[in-house]
């Protein structure tokens, strides 16, 4: 069977750190260390003492303490931390997935858990988030596709690329089509807390249903991506199964992350990041969405309710990873192809930057599609 590399990523790999403008970081823009810290001589202090050894392979306990109390009902053994919410995905879908098992995921997202379900020899089965319907859910389409085989079903919710939030509904109609077959819930929630359009933060599918995997992250919302912290948030036992997995792939997140990522998550740090947050993806996106109206019909759209990046369909005959290579190669500045996430014909743009270095991004998109239309 031939590999299927992740072509998002490997996209990232080639042009991020060659480009001048790099609007393809679906967080907001990264925090400086310096920010993190602000002027905490204490934590300075202590961060300077610590030995570099390995920390807590399933997490330092003081972050799994700060992780549970964001979920309801979830106590530190529910907790595991990962490299990133890369490795979660990783390990969940190595733990669940046997010989015969069928993954159900939606359409567009990210495609970590498709790419790793048909590596791994996989049916993989699709539900549309439906682009002329606001990115709701096609349900019909859920539950014609869930069968005795489905061993998960996959969500990003916020959803990346589209940035659409699942309704209450929605959810329950997730939970119902999974318990009707006994499948577990892989929720992939990193874009929580990086809602535009709400105060409060999305709520988790940990608690709807007993055979739920919740995943976060400290490089979405935190925009603390170089950490390499993220988590899973499910049933105890589960979790000692997956962890036995986290032993072979990573043994452990960095001593110095698990550190400042439960300096980040600490009542006290939590809500002036998050606001943070809130300001880059509030002010980001009209600079967007003003720019998108000028173009002449070029762009329809359906604005993200959360995270740092819109879901644009363009109106041009080009394939969208060759428009995304003319615009790194001709403009130097690198944005996702829809075909990345299962969905040609559109562009992901990211908006959670400063308005002047966003500004200079786009002019540079405009007129090199000028020279295409
Ligand atoms: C939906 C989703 N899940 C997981 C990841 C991986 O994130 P991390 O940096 O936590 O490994 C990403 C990164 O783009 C993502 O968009």
């Amino acid at each position: 069977m031939k590999f299927q590399p992740f072509e998002l990523e490997y996209h990232q790999s080639q042009w991020e750190q060659i480009v001048d403008y790099n609007l393809t970081e679906s967080g907001v823009h990264p925090m400086r260390l310096d920010e993190l810290v602000g002027g905490d001589g204490d934590l300075l202090e202590r961060l300077m003492e610590s030995e570099i050894g390995y920390p807590h392979v399933n997490g330092n306990p003081e972050l799994r303490q700060n992780i549970a109390r964001l979920y309801n009902g979830a106590d530190i053994s529910n907790v595991l931390v990962t490299v990133g919410a890369a490795e979660a995905n990783h390990i969940i879908m190595q733990t669940l997935m046997e010989p015969g098992d069928e993954l159900l995921t939606q359409t567009p997202t990210y495609k970590q858990v498709w790419g790793l379900a048909l590596n791994a020899g996989h049916t993989v089965r699709t539900f549309k988030l439906q682009p002329d319907a606001g990115w709701t859910v096609d349900l019909e389409e859920l539950r014609n596709n869930v069968n005795d085989k489905t061993k998960i079903i996959a969500v990003c919710n916020p959803n990346n690329p589209t940035g659409y939030i699942m309704t209450a509904a929605e959810m329950q109609a997730i939970v119902d089509a999974a318990a009707s077959v006994g499948a577990w819930i892989l929720a992939d929630e990193v874009y929580s807390g990086a809602e535009r359009i709400q105060e409060h933060e999305t709520p988790s599918f940990f608690g709807m249903y007993d055979k739920v995997l919740a995943l976060g992250s400290m490089s979405k919302a935190y925009g603390l991506p170089g950490l390499r912290v993220g988590w899973i948030v499910g049933p105890t036992e589960m979790l000692d199964t997956i962890w036995r997995r986290h032993e072979y792939t990573a043994i452990t997140a960095g001593a110095i992350s698990n550190k400042l990522a439960a300096y980040a998550l600490s009542p006290e740090v939590r809500p002036r990041i998050m606001k943070r947050t809130r300001a880059y993806i509030q002010t980001g996106y009209p600079t967007l969405e003003a720019w998108m109206d000028k173009q002449d019909g070029l762009f329809s759209y359906t604005p993200p309710q959360a995270s740092a990046v819109s879901f644009i369909k363009y109106n041009l005959d080009i394939d969208s990873t060759e428009l995304m290579e003319i615009l790194c190669r001709e403009a130097s500045v690198f944005v996702g192809s829809g075909n990345s996430f299962g969905m040609d014909h559109h562009l992901r743009i990211a908006f959670g930057q400063g308005k002047d270095v966003l500004l200079e991004a786009l002019g540079r998109i405009e007129n090199t599609l000028a020279k295409l239309s």
